[in-house]
Parts: structure tokens; C-alpha cells; sequence
């Protein structure tokens, strides 16, 4: 029945980098929140853009997109029997508008309709590092791209890792090792469920 696979972390920290390199290693149904439906459209053009200033109403739209995103892309790809590794998903709603100020509760609770991932993997980056890169893509900055926002992010991130035992990846590491690592994680991973 497939695997879901979340690749997580801090803006900047290379997650489509590292998907792009691991498409080219094994085959993946690589899809990213914000989604490309309606509401994730809403989100990019809009809530992202300053649309917003009210991180509850963030953490309801992401969670509406991600519900979107599973019934209408994911679940299918599953059912196929396919690996998904999306580019963000539920830590991404708890890391960011937790450190946004929105009690993470809610944000489990909202996020409920749709299952967790088989596996969490965590890029994980310094945020003066991350800045420096996102300022080497481009000049402009979307609203959670702030260096004190970014240490609070990570900081939530690395704690739910601890708790639940994601996998976490030093993202300063080469792109093409970093998806070597996380090919041979998936593979564990597969391998574990044929048994
Ligand atoms: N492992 C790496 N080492 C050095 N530079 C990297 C690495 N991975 C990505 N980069 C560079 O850092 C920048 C950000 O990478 P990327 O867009 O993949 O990050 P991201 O995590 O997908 O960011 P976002 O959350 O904004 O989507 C890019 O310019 C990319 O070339
Ligand atoms: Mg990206």
C-alpha cells in the first residue's frame, strides 16, 4: 500500500534540493505543501504573501490544503502502491505556527483527518546557514523566512524529532549524500514491511 514519506525542516534547509537528487536514485511520487490546489494556492498567493497576520488563520488554511492534498494526490498515489515523499507536511504546520504563537494542540487537532507519515525525516540546519542560502536564491523574503522566527522553528522541530524519533540528517552534508541517506532509510523501511 505505498509509503508516506514527510521530508521536513527549516526553510532553506535543502528539502527540494535533496528530493530532486533522490528522484534521480529511485523511483518516488515526489509531491510539496503548499499544495498546488486551490487552497494551496491561497495560501502561496495570499496567507504567505502578508494576506494574514493571524498565525490561527495560517494553521487553519495549511491544514485544509494538506487534507486537500492527501485526498486528492496522495491517497491515490498511495493506492498505486507508489513511495510519496512530500516536501512538508504535518511537522511543518506544528514547527511553524507553533512558533508562530498557535498552541499545538490545535495543531494536532486539526491536522487529524489525514494519517501520519511511515517515516519523518528532519533536514536539519542552523538558521544563520539556511538565511544565507535562501539570501543567495533571492532577495525577497516570504514571512517566515526570519532568522528569530527560524531558531523558534527549529527548536520545536528537533524537539518532536527527540520525542518521536524522526530521523534527522545534518543538512549542511552534499546534496547527493544527504539522498543517498535517505534512499537507504526508505529502503530499511520497505524492507521492514515485506517481512
Ligand atoms: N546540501 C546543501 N548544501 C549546500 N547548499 C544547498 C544544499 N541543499 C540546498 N542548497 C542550496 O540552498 C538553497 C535552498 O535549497 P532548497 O530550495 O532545496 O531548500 P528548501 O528546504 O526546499 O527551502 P524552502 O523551504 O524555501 O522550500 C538553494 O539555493 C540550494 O541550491
Ligand atoms: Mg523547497
Amino acid at each position: 500500500m505505498g509509503l508516506l514519506v514527510a521530508i521536513e525542516g527549516i526553510d532553506g534547509s535543502g528539502k527540494s534540493t535533496v528530493i530532486a537528487k533522490l528522484r534521480e536514485i529511485m523511483p518516488i511520487y515526489a509531491t510539496k505543501e503548499p499544495s498546488d490546489g486551490p487552497i494551496g494556492r491561497l495560501i502561496k498567493e495570499w496567507a504567505l504573501k502578508g494576506g494574514t497576520s493571524d498565525p490561527y488563520i495560517d494553521a487553519l488554511l495549511f491544514a485544509a490544503d494538506r487534507l486537500d492534498h492527501y485526498q486528492r494526490e496522495i491517497a491515490p498515489a498511495l493506492k498505486r502502491g507508489l513511495v510519496v515523499v512530500t516536501e512538508r507536511y504535518v511537522e511543518s504546520s506544528i514547527a511553524y505556527q507553533g512558533a508562530a504563537g498557535v498552541d499545538i494542540g490545535f495543531v494536532e487537532a486539526i491536522n487529524s483527518k489525514v494519517p501520519p507519515p511511515d517515516l519523518t525525516i528532519l533536514l536539519d540546519l542552523d538558521p544563520e546557514d539556511a538565511v544565507r542560502r535562501i539570501n543567495a536564491r533571492s532577495a525577497h523574503a516570504e514571512k517566515y523566512e526570519r532568522l528569530e522566527f527560524l531558531k523558534a522553528v527549529r527548536a520545536i522541530y528537533l524537539r518532536r524529532a527527540a520525542e518521536r524519533g524522526y530521523v534527522v540528517f545534518d543538512a549542511r552534508e552534499r546534496p547527493e549524500a544527504l539522498a543517498e541517506r535517505i534512499a537507504e532509510t526508505i529502503r530499511a523501511k520497505l524492507g521492514l514491511g515485506q517481512r
